[in-house]
This record gives structure tokens, C-alpha cells and sequence, in this order.
């Protein structure tokens, strides 16, 4: 791996985030609950890597800590990396759940900074895969995701879209969190 590595859109990303401002809201039997959050966010440096001896691209690993503001029980955790690939723009965020359920979701910076990355259940680019209980029971088939971040503050908004208790469901997280 090189040493100086450009992180492109990712390397504002870098470093410890908190944020308290958190809203998720999530699926329950009878309709949806509301769960006011805070939470850690954490960014490191990977470094670079080489695909097929051509694709040059530059990573950052995180891992996410959310807890409820309720109780502070840990209710969500979730690791992944950000991808940057210079030679085409490209932005990726691959994510794992502890629910087994991963995905890669793909997409670009926007003209006015934001990271916009979204993944389909399907897709052949940029997908879901999930256990087979998780398909049968509590379906994830879209996730779209944007994160703008400066050098303070750092926000973000996604929706996951699931299949589960014989409806389709918007779940829906957002947060502003700042550096530490
Ligand atoms: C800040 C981020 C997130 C928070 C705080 C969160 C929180 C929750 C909560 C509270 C539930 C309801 C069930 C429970 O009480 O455990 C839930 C369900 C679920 N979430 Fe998330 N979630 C987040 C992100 C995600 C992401 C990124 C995915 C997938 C890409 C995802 C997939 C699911 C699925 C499949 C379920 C249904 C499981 C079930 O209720 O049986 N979530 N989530």
C-alpha cells in the first residue's frame, strides 16, 4: 500500500464523530416506532488497493455504535468501508448489519459535495445479500444514503427500504454528528 494516498471525497471522513440529534424509525408488528438516538462514529485510514493490477482505489474502514437515547442500550452496530475510485468518480460504501444482512452501494459526489451512494436487491452493480431468513421474513430491497461533511460536521439521512410484516417499509435514520 502507498503512502500518500488520495482519499478524494472520502478524506473529510476521517477521524471520530459524535452526534446526539439522531432519529430512526424503524419496524414494529402493528406500524413503526420512533427511537431517538445518539452515537460513535469511527473512520480510519485503510490505505490503497489494486484490483486486477489496474484499479486503484482508496479505502477508509468504519465502524458505527448507535444507542437509544431512551435507555443508552446499544441498539444498532454496523462496520463497513468507504471506497473511493479516482478514475472514474466513483464512490462506494460496502456495509455489514449484524442482522446478517450486507450490501454494496454505489454512486458519486454531487456538484455541491454530497456523497449520494444507493444499492437494489437484484441489482447487478450495486446489491443486497441477506440470509435466507432475512429475504423471507424481513427483506431489505433498497438502501440510498447521503452524507455531507465538512470540516466540523458531518450529517447524514438513509432510507432502507424492507419487506416485512406483509408491507413494504420506510426505514428511515438520520444524525448530525461533529468531529471530536
Ligand atoms: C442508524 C442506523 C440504524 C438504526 C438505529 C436501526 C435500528 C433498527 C431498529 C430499532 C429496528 C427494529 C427492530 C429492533 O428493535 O431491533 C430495525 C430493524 C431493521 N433494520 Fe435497522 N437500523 C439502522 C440501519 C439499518 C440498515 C443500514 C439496514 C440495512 C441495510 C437495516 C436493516 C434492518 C432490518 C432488515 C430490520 C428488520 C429486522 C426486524 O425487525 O426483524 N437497518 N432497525
Amino acid at each position: 500500500m502507498a503512502a500518500n494516498i488520495d482519499y478524494g471525497p472520502l478524506q473529510a471522513l476521517i477521524g471520530v464523530w459524535k452526534g446526539g440529534r439522531g432519529l430512526d424509525v424503524a419496524p414494529e408488528p402493528d406500524g413503526s416506532e420512533d427511537n431517538p438516538y445518539y452515537e460513535t462514529i469511527t473512520f480510519e485510514v485503510v490505505g490503497d488497493v489494486k484490483n486486477a493490477g489496474s484499479q486503484c482505489l482508496a479505502v477508509i474502514r468504519y465502524h458505527q455504535v448507535v444507542q437509544r437515547q431512551s435507555n443508552d442500550e446499544v441498539f444498532h452496530d454496523q462496520m463497513g468501508y468507504w471506497i473511493w475510485d479516482a478514475a472514474t468518480g466513483t464512490v462506494m460504501h460496502s456495509l455489514m448489519i449484524p442482522r446478517a444482512v450486507t450490501l454494496l452501494a454505489g454512486g458519486k459526489q454531487t456538484a455541491d459535495g454530497v456523497l449520494e451512494v444507493a444499492a437494489k436487491a437484484g441489482d447487478e452493480d450495486w446489491g443486497i445479500v441477506q440470509s435466507p431468513f432475512m429475504r423471507d421474513n424481513a427483506r431489505t430491497t433498497e438502501f440510498t444514503q447521503k452524507i455531507e461533511v465538512s470540516e466540523e460536521k458531518l450529517s447524514y439521512s438513509q432510507t432502507t427500504i424492507l419487506d416485512i410484516y406483509g408491507k413494504v417499509f420506510e426505514h428511515t435514520d438520520e444524525n448530525e454528528l461533529i468531529r471530536q
